[in-house]
């Protein structure tokens, strides 16, 4: 993020801080409960979503090297992303143009060339077929048009972007950034290292996911002995870049001491503040001390209760060289506690098993619509951009 930026959120966050306010939408929402339940709307989901749009799998440094590759079927489709012995990054459908296996299993590692487990012809990670298995005996195919399946794929911005689907316009990352590319390349993704990923299965609409980031509103209460020391509730920035939106909630470690008494240029931004990004259509990439934190929401494709989070967790370098310092000098080396501890507490423990009563409560018959909040910006812009993808008119402001 640019230092001009950073500033004016913090004095931002500030001035809210000092007048018992946060940032607001122009009034309340309402939307409908079966936003949550609708197996129609489920369906054109999967399809404007999860198979026409440019999807965020994943960060430069999930290919941290030439030949290093990373396979994943969390759209539904199984998918390789490689990048290849000239640095330029790829993705393929990941099946075998012989009998349609998948070639290699989801994970990721370092390797040039991928043989099919069944009868083992051979691709390089630029997708070219090298070789079939006695050839002499199987016939004679045209390798040259039996590569791997490309599906169109960018890196900018240290992000990878995959269109699940072959064909197609080039993913143009600009338009699906909407003015945020250079803000998030400035976090200099690609100096953060991987560290480690985990699925969460939940009985959650997959945009109930999405949605315990949208808002801190709940944090004093829900997050009352977790979060609530360490960021202030219902206290943020909010501005939408399109169809994302980015919010910044302070942290309480000395954040008003800090404004108060330390020069500006000094203020240590990342150290804070916590950013919560949504990155069209569903993800969610949250920047803060420790690291960066890339969420991928996917509805389960049968049924509109339940989705799965795939989260990624890349370290800061920062919080890496200050440890091995820290581990040099005392000489004790105690390996960190995986950071998933701490947000399991929180998000599964607390969000997902809140979002759990509420797709409970949708499917209850109890009401017809729920009401986002003036102070719950993030979650309207959310709602609106996903109904305007799946063609559904936008939801109205309630002047209050
Ligand atoms: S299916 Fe892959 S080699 Fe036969
Ligand atoms: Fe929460």
């Amino acid at each position: 993020m640019l230092r001009d930026e950073q500033l004016r959120i913090i004095k931002e966050l500030r001035d809210h801080l000092k007048g018992d306010s946060t940032a607001y939408a122009k009034g309340m929402m309402r939307a409908p409960v079966d936003t949550f339940t609708c197996t129609d709307l489920l369906q054109k989901e999967l399809d404007q979503f999860f198979k026409k749009e440019a999807l965020l799998l994943g960060l430069s440094p999930d290919l941290p090297e030439n030949n290093t590759y990373i396979a994943t079927s969390e759209t539904g489709v199984p998918i390789l992303m490689t990048r290849d012995s000239d640095g330029r990054f790829r993705a393929f459908l990941n099946v075998c143009r012989h009998r349609g296996v998948q070639v290699i299993a989801d994970g990721r590692g370092r390797k040039a060339n991928f043989s099919c487990p069944f009868h083992s012809w051979t691709y390089r990670n630029t997708g070219d077929l090298i070789s079939v298995t006695k050839e002499e005996r199987f016939g004679c195919i045209d390798k040259g048009h039996h590569g791997l399946v490309a599906l169109p794929a960018e890196e900018k911005y240290g992000m990878l972007w995959v269109r699940p689907t072959p064909d197609g316009d080039p993913i143009n990352v600009d338009a699906a950034m909407g003015g945020l590319g250079i803000e998030i390349e400035n976090w200099d993704i690609a100096s953060h290292p991987y560290v480690e990923e985990q699925t969460l299965e939940a009985n959650i609409n997959w945009k109930l996911a999405i949605d315990t980031f949208g808002e801190n509103y709940h944090f004093d209460f829900l997050h009352k002995g977790t979060l609530a020391p360490q960021i202030y509730g219902n206290l943020q920035t909010s501005q939408a870049f399109d169809n994302n939106y980015r919010m910044v909630f302070a942290s309480k470690t000395n954040f008003d001491q800090i404004v108060e008494h330390m020069p500006e240029e000094d203020w240590p931004y990342r150290y804070m503040t916590l950013n919560v990004y949504f990155i069209y259509p569903n993800t969610i990439f949250l920047v803060d001390a420790i690291g960066l934190d890339l969420l991928r929401m996917y509805p389960d494709p049968k049924d509109p209760g339940k989705s799965k989070t795939h989260h990624r967790y890349y370290a800061n370098p920062e919080m890496v060289n200050y440890l091995e310092k820290q581990r040099e000098e005392t000489g004790e080396n105690h390996e960190p506690e995986s950071r998933f501890v701490g947000f399991n507490e929180i998000v599964v423990d607390e969000d997902y098993a809140m979002a759990e009563l509420t797709q409970l409560g949708a499917s209850s018959g109890a009401q017809t619509h729920y009401w986002f909040g003036r102070n719950e910006p993030a979650l309207q812009h959310y709602h609106n951009v996903h109904r305007k993808g799946v063609g559904l008119p936008e939801l109205e402001v309630i002047e209050s």
